[in-house]
């Protein structure tokens, strides 16, 4: 088991009516908010006027940034972080999906320094402080309420960056799982997908597995796949959102990360395909993801596969490993592809496979993903192939 240092200092209100702490809170970062949200889901939902209130409650004056974009982008990260640094912004309150979370967070970084945004994913610019960042969550997903992290993507040179950053841990997060009721019934499926990659990507690692971790990890795995029929079926099942919720925070946080060496494969994959086809990060790592684990299988690592199917899909520990091996990536395909009513191809999303090849020499930079099983370029192609 790896050394490490755990240290989560995010506050989390969680519950109905979470957001009436929110005043209390803002109170105590200062006087002027900047209030970031996306494309208008909050006031069609009441969302808005609720916050509002808060704001006032607090007696602090708001400044806004409207119309953040799934896979947000570097002008809006850039057009966020001139108004803080003309309005003087104290505080910024993300309200929405890990997209408004994400693009808060670059804000409060990039309105600390005076060089271009985009330098901290182009140059890796340090990031030595930010603006402090309270976020209300809205959709069960990416975990970026409680994590220091934050994806952006620029359309110009056709890239999307995740970088972590310790200054942009969230003060405190605001999660009520009413919020996320009138989430659709695809964005939902895809948040679900995203929250099973985020796990899976640290349950299938290169090294020992820390005993204690991965048994967790299968408990999350399995209050996904036990939860989001439910809220797919009824979205106003309070139990399954709020399990849901929970479990998007604890799957990429801090914790999900201790005492294991993991690198990541489907997301760096997924990321490419983001960049340029603009689709749902979820949808993409639900597709990818089979065929990902398909490709990596062999007698040498199907034990972790066997652990995976008897202790997330229950199946038969008495059949042959390779058996339980390739049952358990069906029955993962079944529940992405028939459950959770996801595109199973990239032919269904239009992705060609004239761009395989530049896709996959950006996925591994150059070099290989060094994950569960070393990529190359290569690798990644075939990959791509087993999607089409
Ligand atoms: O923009 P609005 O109008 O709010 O609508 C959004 C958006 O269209 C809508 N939505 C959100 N909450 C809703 C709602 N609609 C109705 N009711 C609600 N309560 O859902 C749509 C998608 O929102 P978005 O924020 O894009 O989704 P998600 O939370 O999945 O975020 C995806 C982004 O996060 C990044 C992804 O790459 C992608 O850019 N990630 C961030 C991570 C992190 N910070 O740690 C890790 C992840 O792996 C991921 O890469
Ligand atoms: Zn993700």
């Amino acid at each position: 088991m790896k050394s490490f240092i755990y240290d989560l200092p995010t506050k989390i209100y969680f519950g109905e009516n979470a957001t009436d702490n929110l005043n209390s809170e803002l109170k105590n970062y200062g006087k002027r908010v900047l209030l970031c949200y996306g494309g208008g889901s909050i006031k069609k939902t009441g969302l808005y006027d609720k916050v509002i209130e808060q704001i006032k409650k607090a007696g602090s004056e708001h400044f806004e940034l409207c119309g953040i974009e799934p896979n947000p982008r570097i002008d809006s990260v850039r057009e966020g972080a001139k108004i803080c640094k003309e309005q003087n912004i104290d505080v910024i309150l993300a309200v929405g999906g890990g997209s408004t979370l994400d693009c808060a967070k670059w804000i409060a970084a990039a309105a600390k320094v005076e060089h271009d945004a985009w330098d901290f994913f182009s140059e890796w610019a340090p990031v030595n402080d930010a603006l402090p960042v309270l976020t209300v969550l809205t959709l069960s997903a990416t975990g970026s309420e409680m994590n220091c992290g934050g994806v952006i993507s620029n359309p110009q040179t056709k890239d999307k960056i995740g970088r972590l950053a310790r200054p942009l841990l969230p003060k405190a997060s605001f999660l009520d799982p009413t919020l996320t009721y009138t989430v659709s019934a695809y964005q939902t499926a895809c948040g679900s997908a995203d929250i099973l990659s985020h796990i899976l990507e640290v349950y299938f690692s290169p090294n020992n597995d820390l005993y204690m971790l991965d048994r967790c990890l299968e408990a999350m795995m399995k209050t996904v796949i036990k939860f989001t029929p439910i809220a797919l079926n009824k979205p106003d099942d309070y139990e399954a959102r709020a399990n849901l919720m929970w479990t998007s925070s604890w799957a990429i946080n801090e914790f999900s990360k201790t005492g294991k060496t993991h690198e990541w494969s489907c997301h760096p994959m997924e990321h490419e395909l983001s960049a340029l086809y603009d689709i749902t990060h979820g949808l993409g790592l639900a597709i990818l993801t089979p065929r990902f684990l398909k490709y990596c299988l062999n007698e040498q690592n199907v034990d972790k596969y066997v652990q995976f199917g008897v202790n997330v899909f229950d199946i038969d520990k008495a059949l042959p490993k390779m058996e339980i091996a390739n049952l358990a990536i069906d029955k993962l395909s079944s529940f992405l592809f028939e459950d959770l009513k996801l595109d199973s191809t990239f032919t269904q999303v239009k992705i060609k496979q004239e761009d395989f090849p530049l896709m996959a020499q950006k996925a591994c930079e150059g070099g290989t993903i060094k994950g569960f099983v070393e990529l190359t370029a290569s690798d990644i192609e075939k990959i791509f192939e087993m999607c089409i």
